[in-house]
Formats: C-alpha cells, structure tokens, sequence
C-alpha cells in the first residue's frame, strides 16, 4: 500500500487531466448502475425510497429531542431515512459522564425510533478522543489498564449490538504534521500506544462479530497538501490494520465539505475510495454536510453552490459498488454543528432542509446522485 498510496499521490497532476475519463471507468455500482436506470420516483418521496432503488441507504445523525411524537422534525427523519447516527447520545461522555452510572434514556429512545422506522443504526462512537469523560482519562493513564476501554466497549455492544449495522469503533484516529504514523497523540495513544486501535477492533469483534467494524475519518476531500497526508495515512493505517488481521471491515469518510477550501478533489476521492474498496473494505459517507464561504449572496446562489458541492462528491464516490450508504450530519440547519459548533458560521445552509423544514436543492442534489428524481432549483 506504501507504494501504491504514494502513486496516487503523486500522479496527482496527471489523474486531474484525465479524471472525467476515469471516472467514466468501467465500474459497476449498485449504487449508481447506468444500465438499469432507477424507475423515475415522484419528487415526495423520501431519499430513503430512492437509495433503495439502488440497493444504497439513505441516513442522517439525529439528537433524541429531534425524534418526538409527531414532531415536524420525527416525520422527516422517518420519510427521509433508512438509516440514523446518534449525533450525540452514544458517545462516551453522554452515556455516562460521572463514572457511577450508564443513562441510556437518548440512545434508547433513538434506538426504538429506528426499529420502529425500519431504519440502521450506526454506533458512534466508540472511542473518540473529544468525548472521553473526564473520569475515565484519569483512570486511563493513572492505570493504563486496558479493561476501562474495553468494559466500555462491552457495555454499550451488549445493548446495542444486535440493532447497530455499523460500528464507528475508533473516530478520528489520525492528525497530520505529529508522528511520522500520522496516528493522532490522544488519551488512548498515550495510555496504551499505538495498539489501542487493533485492541478496540478485537474487543468489538468479540461483542458483535456480525456487525461491520468501521474507523471514522475527517479531512480526506480537498486538494490541500495537508488532505493528502491524511488520505495517505488513512490507507497505510487500514492496511496495516489489514496486514495483521485486524477486523476492521469499513471506512466512514465523514465528508464535512467545505466551500472555502475550493471545490472538492475528485481524483484524490477517487484514489481514495478505489485503494480502499481494493482491500475489500465497505466505504460509507458518514457525516456529510457543507461549510459555506460566503453568506453576503442570496439563498438562492448559497443554496445551489451547496448543491454543486455536494452533486460533486456524490457523483465520485457513489460509482463505487463499495459505497453503499450515505449520511448527512442532520437534517435540517435549525441544529446544524456548522451553526452552533466550533469553526461555526452563523446561519450556514449546509444540510439538505432549512430550519423551517423546507427542502433545499442539497436536497434534490442527494436525490439526483442516487439516480433520482430531483429538482434543479
Ligand atoms: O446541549 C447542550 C446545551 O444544553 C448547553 O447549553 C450547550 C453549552 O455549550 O451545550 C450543548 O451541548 C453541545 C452539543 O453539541 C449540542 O449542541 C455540546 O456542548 C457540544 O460539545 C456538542 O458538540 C457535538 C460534538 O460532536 C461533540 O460531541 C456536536 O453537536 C456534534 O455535531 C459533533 O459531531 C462530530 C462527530 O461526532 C465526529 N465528527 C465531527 C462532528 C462535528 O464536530
């Protein structure tokens, strides 16, 4: 993989050329068959319809207060959706921020929301660095032991295992610019080295060997030289992974596009996405929304350069019959992170509904990618 991560990158210049060619290339996808076109659906109905035309699913993350009795917002997640993503109520903080005790009243009731819609669930997450409590870092690296992680693993498997299709085991591992491996320097690293990331591998394949075991990762889309160290590092970590027998068995690219690096780098999505589903992984869009750049333009110009954005990436990624689920990160901008997180923008317009709930052309945009029916404006 070294080698060939490498020849991607560096054959950059000469892929971007001829990209449109390559992108053409003979690949069969489920997700995006030109020789069975998907049957023209009406304009209402739900992208969870039209991703099943081609065998993909159709997600987003969701806060348990978004999923009330008869609420605007509970009726579009279940129209919308054949998949969901705890935005926040599995991560390790939330479920149990004091050390005395789990609360699994958010995840729980997120979880029955999701069997009683017929929809996946994603677990996210795991182990992510920004949401260990406070009293599980101390244990860690007072004890080092690795049975805090794993009692963690154990714990949140056993209740969700048989529901939950695809693990996000380790979030963001990688930060470039630190260790030559690229492996990010977190709690986990420093408590146990850089194994943590096989030993939480094993532990969720021993609690839910059934389930797909995914790492979950950012900063893979743009042409910046810092992306491209992430997307090399990604590979080698995977195959090294692999190499040693590791079960991991997907890649989320989390995809959180952003408007004010350019556009988003196809050839390097393409190498990307190809040198994964080489090594017979599943690949799946886990967080997609869009950062804008300028909000001085009218909602119609901002609206459609979201769009383009987002018809931009899906039309690479989901050539891949490896690619067989896409996630947007929320619904609707009224609780969008790209408003209210870090790096936020007041009223940015990055998610296919607005916060009234009205549709928007990322909307169509989504729809037209999964060979849809989709509005234009
Ligand atoms: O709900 C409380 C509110 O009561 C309180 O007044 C307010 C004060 O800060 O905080 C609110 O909680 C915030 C929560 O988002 C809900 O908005 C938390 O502080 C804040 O940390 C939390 O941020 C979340 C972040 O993960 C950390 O868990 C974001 O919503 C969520 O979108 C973000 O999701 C991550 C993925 O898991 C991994 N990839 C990147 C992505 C975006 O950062």
């Amino acid at each position: 993989m070294r080698a060939n991560g490498h020849a991607t990158w560096t054959r950059r210049r000469f892929l971007r050329a001829s990209l449109s060619s390559l992108v053409a290339a003979p690949l069969v996808s489920r997700c995006a068959d030109m020789e069975s076109p998907a049957p023209l659906l009406p304009m209402n109905e739900g992208l969870r319809r039209v991703a099943e035309t081609r065998s993909c699913k159709f997600g987003a993350a969701v806060q348990a207060g978004q999923l009330l009795a008869k609420s605007a917002s509970a009726r579009r997640f279940a129209l919308e959706c054949s998949s969901l993503t705890p935005e926040l109520a599995m991560k390790w903080e939330r479920l149990a921020p004091t050390g005395n005790a789990y609360d699994f009243g958010d995840m729980d009731r997120i979880a029955q929301f999701a069997r009683e819609n017929g929809m996946a669930l994603r677990g996210h997450t795991l182990l992510w660095h920004r949401s260990v409590p406070r009293w599980a870092r101390s244990l860690m690296l007072r004890t080092r032991q690795w049975h805090h992680v794993r009692d963690h693993i154990e714990v949140v498997m056993s209740r969700y295992g048989a529901q939950v299709a695809q693990w996000d085991v380790v979030n963001e591992p990688l930060e470039i610019g630190g260790r030559p491996d690229g492996l990010r320097q977190n709690v986990f690293l420093e408590a146990y080295g850089p194994q943590y990331i096989d030993w939480a591998f094993w532990a969720a394949h021993d609690y839910a060997p059934q389930a797909d075991r995914f790492i979950n990762e950012y900063g893979l889309e743009y042409d910046t030289a810092e992306e491209g160290r992430r997307r090399i590092a990604l590979l080698k970590l995977v195959e090294g992974m692999r190499s040693r027998g590791v079960p991991v068995t997907g890649v989320g690219l989390q995809a959180h596009l952003d408007l004010r690096k350019g556009k988003v780098y196809r050839d390097g999505i393409y190498g990307l996405v190809r040198d994964l589903s080489g090594m017979g992984l599943k690949v799946a869009v886990t967080e997609l929304d869009v950062h804008e750049a300028d909000t001085s333009l009218s909602h119609a110009e901002r609206d459609k350069r979201v769009a383009d954005e987002t018809a931009r990436y899906l039309d690479v990624v989901l050539d891949f019959p490896a690619v067989r689920s896409v996630s947007t990160w929320g619904l609707s901008d009224q609780t969008s992170w790209l408003r209210y997180g870090e790096d936020s923008l007041q009223g940015n317009r990055g998610l296919p509904y607005d916060e009234r709930w009205n549709p928007k052309p990322m909307r169509w945009a989504i729809s037209r990618a999964f060979g849809g029916a989709g509005r234009t404006t």
